[in-house]
């Protein structure tokens, strides 16, 4: 009988709808094809909800997101709402109320895809970063006092336990063993690098790095280690991204070189990620925005929503079919669609999904 995925989508706001909706499409094409089911239920999640109803994500839609296979995410964000009340009440919540303490974050340059980098092609920019997703600045330990006066004291404080070092280091030594560029056929070793600030920020990536090389030396003799910091990695980020394998770092530093390095894929019109709970409920998203100013243009670039929908099948076990939709955006980028701007694809969002499916479909 056919395996039957449960799955919660959460369109969200602005251009969302409409990426998730070529998101769905592939992913059904691909369902019809490698012979698998997909049970999908629409949640309204968002800014317009908030709006009406005051609630961002109840506790009640919590436990209802626990009992599925995993969760399609497309944008959350509201011009006219707050920054900070959509993005800690949704997605910040969800990550952390599942436990999705793996931030998963590919980056390949396809094939026909612009980046600004001088001289570099797909060959160069292939790696992956995975960014812890619980801890850090993240976790909302610190406050304000004396607040409006001269002597205000805001206090935000980056947190980190052994456990959830271990626990993002352990994944990422063996994604290293089983997707680094040896175990892909790309290179003469899997190389897992820190990227940290050991010199300045000695508590906690000092902790990392001991927890880093401690797991590497017991468990992980075969991985070579590297290490950077943070600043040094924005440079070699864009001097030398060959360099770069998988690439493990805290919460915050994850968030701010994930953006650097999805400008060198093409931008976010292609960069997805993966929200993963290895043992749990995964959530997976483009990492662009709700783009306001193109809502219900069709005109917005689907790829991102379903190179996130192609992760997800990836993670559910459906391997070939998640290879089967990379594969057809990568035909995408090289052969149809060369400007991955929004309004600049020369196709519209629906066409662009349609190029897709129809190559899935084969
Ligand atoms: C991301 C985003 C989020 C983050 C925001 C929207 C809270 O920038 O997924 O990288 O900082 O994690
Ligand atoms: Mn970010």
């Amino acid at each position: 009988m056919a395996k039957t995925y449960k799955i919660a989508v959460i369109p969200g706001d602005g251009t969302g709808p409409e990426v998730i909706g070529e998101a769905v499409k592939v992913l059904q094409t691909a369902a019809n094809k490698f012979k698998f089911k997909t049970d999908l239920t629409t949640f309204d999640f968002g800014g317009e909800r908030y709006q009406r109803t005051g609630e961002t994500l109840p506790d009640s839609a919590i436990e209802e997101l626990r009992k599925f296979d995993a969760i399609l995410l497309g944008a959350i964000g509201h011009p006219d709402v707050a920054p900070g009340i959509l993005e800690k009440g949704i997605l910040l919540k969800a990550r952390f109320e599942l436990d999705q303490y793996i931030n998963l974050r590919p980056v390949r340059l396809y094939p026909g895809v612009e980046t600004p980098l001088k001289n570099k092609g797909p060959q160069d920019i292939d790696f992956v970063v995975i960014r812890e997703n619980t801890g850090d600045a993240y976790t909302g330990t610190g406050g304000v006092t004396m607040k409006g006066t001269p002597h205000e004291v805001a206090v935000q404080s980056a947190v980190y336990t052994r456990f959830q070092v271990d626990r993002c280091l352990k994944y990422a030594f063996e994604y290293a063993r089983k997707f680094g560029k040896k175990a892909r056929g790309r290179g003469e070793k899997n190389t897992l690098a820190l990227c940290g600030k050991t010199n300045v920020l000695t508590y906690i990536y000092g902790l990392w790095e001991r927890a880093f090389h401690e797991m590497g030396q017991a468990r992980y003799p075969d991985i070579t280690r590297e290490y950077y910091h943070v600043d040094a990695t924005c440079m070699w980020f864009v001097k030398n991204p060959e360099w770069f394998d998988v690439i493990v770092t805290g919460n915050m530093f994850g968030d701010i070189i994930t953006d650097l390095a999805a400008i060198t894929q093409g931008g976010l019109g292609i960069a997805a990620g993966g929200n993963i709970n290895p043992e749990g409920v995964s959530m997976f998203e483009p990492m662009g925005g709700s783009a306001p100013k193109y809502t219900g243009k069709n005109v917005i670039n689907p790829l991102a929503a379903i190179c996130a929908g192609a992760m997800m099948l990836d993670t559910l076990g459906e391997t070939a079919a998640a290879k089967a939709v990379e594969d057809a955006v990568m035909w995408t980028t090289a052969n149809k669609v060369r400007n991955l701007a929004a309004g600049q694809m020369g196709y519209s969002t629906t066409e662009v999904g349609d190029l897709v499916a129809n190559k899935v479909a084969g």
